[in-house]
C-alpha cells in the first residue's frame, strides 16, 4: 500500500549536520553566572556535603577559582558570604561595616579581575541574628523598616564596585528604593539583577547549609511567593521593570519554567533564572548513584532552561557546562 505521508519531521533529524542545521538553542557559556561562597580566613576550600563539587572558600582560594574559570569561559560570578554568628545582629549592621570580608572580596576580586561580571546578593539573612532576609519585630518582617537596611548594604556594595546589585528579599518596592539609593550616591553604573519571582521553596536547602542562613523561626512564606501563583510573577514583574529593574530573575528554575517563558513574553529586559541549590543536588545525587548520566543530563538542563526563555543562567553547573561546551564547539 502507499501511504502519501507528505510530513515527514524525522527528516531534519537524519544527521548531525542536519540537526545542528535546525538547532534551535545554543546555552553560550557567557551566558551563566556562577555562584561563590565566601568565609573568613585564608586557605581554606571546604566542600559543601549537600552541594557536591562546590566550595565555602576564603579569598585567597576565591581567586584562584576564578581565575579557573575565567580559563574556561565563564565571564560572571555572583558572591555569597558566611558571615561568623557573632557578627550578626538584628539590623545586619555588619553588612555595610568598613571591616566587612565580603566588601573587601568585591574590591580585591574587581581589582585582579576588572573585566568579569560581578554580582551581589542584597538581603539581610546572612547578616541577622534572626536568619530573615528582612527586619524581624514581634515575630513580623517589617518591609519598610528594611528597605533602608538593603539601601545602606547595597550602597556599600556599589561602593566597592560590584557590577551588578541582586536584591533576593523580595520586600515591596525595593526595587525603587535601592534604584534611587544608588543614583543619589552617584552609582548610576551600577545595575539591579532583581529576583523578581523568588518562590518560598524547598529547593534552597544546600544553600542554607552552606552558608547556615536558615530562619532561626518561622518560614519566608510572608514574603517570598507562593509555589502555586503564576500570574502574581507577572504582577510582581511588570514592578520590578517600572521601578528601574536591568534584568528580572525567576527562582528556581527548572520547576518554574512556565514563569520563565511567562516574563520571556512579557519583558523586554533579559530574563535570568537562578537554578538553585537543592534542583542541582537532586541531579547530582541521581548521577552518583549511576541513575542518570551527568555529562548528559546536566548538559540537558541548561539547554531547557534558555528553550524556556531564560536569556541569563545563574548555575553551579558553570563550570562544568563551560568544559561541556568547549568540548563539543571550542571557545564561546
Ligand atoms: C538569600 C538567598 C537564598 C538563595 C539565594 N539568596 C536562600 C533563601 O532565600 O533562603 C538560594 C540559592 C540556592 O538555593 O541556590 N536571600
Amino acid at each position: 500500500m502507499i501511504h502519501n505521508m507528505i510530513q515527514r519531521p524525522r527528516r531534519n533529524r537524519r544527521n548531525k549536520a542536519i540537526r545542528s542545521l535546525v538547532q534551535e538553542t545554543l546555552v553560550r557559556p557567557s551566558q551563566l553566572i556562577y555562584p561563590l561562597f565566601l568565609v573568613q580566613g585564608s586557605g581554606i576550600k571546604d566542600e559543601i556535603a549537600s552541594l557536591p563539587g562546590n566550595f565555602r572558600m576564603s579569598l585567597d582560594q576565591l581567586l584562584k577559582e576564578i581565575e579557573s574559570c575565567v580559563n574556561i569561559g565563564i565571564q560572571s560570578f555572583v558572591l555569597f558570604p558566611a558571615i561568623p554568628e557573632e557578627k550578626k545582629d538584628k539590623e545586619a549592621t555588619h553588612s555595610w561595616a568598613s571591616d566587612n570580608m565580603y566588601l573587601e572580596a568585591i574590591r580585591t576580586i574587581k581589582a585582579v579581575f576588572p573585566l568579569i561580571c560581578l554580582m551581589s546578593d542584597v538581603a539581610m539573612d546572612p547578616y541577622s541574628s534572626d536568619g530573615h532576609d528582612g527586619y524581624v519585630e514581634n515575630g513580623q518582617i517589617l518591609n519598610d523598616k528594611t528597605l533602608p537596611i538593603l539601601a545602606k548594604m547595597s550602597v556599600a556594595q556599589a561602593q566597592a564596585g560590584i557590577d551588578y546589585i541582586g536584591p533576593s528579599d523580595m520586600m515591596d518596592g525595593r526595587v525603587g528604593f535601592l534604584r534611587s539609593a544608588l543614583d543619589q550616591a552617584g552609582h548610576t553604573n551600577c545595575g539591579i539583577i532583581s529576583y523578581t519571582a523568588k518562590y518560598a521553596s524547598a529547593y534552597y536547602g544546600p544553600f542554607r547549609d552552606a552558608l547556615d542562613s536558615a530562619p532561626k523561626a518561622g518560614d519566608k512564606k510572608t514574603y517570598q511567593m507562593d509555589p502555586a501563583n503564576r500570574r502574581e510573577a507577572a504582577r510582581e514583574a511588570e514592578l520590578d521593570i517600572l521601578e528601574g529593574a536591568d534584568m528580572i530573575m525567576v527562582k528556581p528554575a527548572l520547576h518554574y519554567m512556565d514563569i520563565i517563558s511567562d516574563l520571556q513574553s512579557m519583558s523586554d529586559i533579559p530574563v535570568a533564572a537562578y537554578h538553585v541549590s537543592g534542583e542541582c543536588a537532586m541531579l547530582i545525587a541521581a548521577c552518583r548513584n549511576g541513575w542518570l548520566d551527568y555529562d548528559t543530563a546536566m548538559p540537558e538542563v541548561i539547554t531547557s532552561l534558555g528553550r524556556a526563555g531564560a536569556d541569563v543562567i545563574l548555575t553551579y553547573f558553570a563550570k562544568d557546562y563551560a568544559a561541556h561546551y568547549r568540548s563539543l564547539h571550542g571557545f564561546a
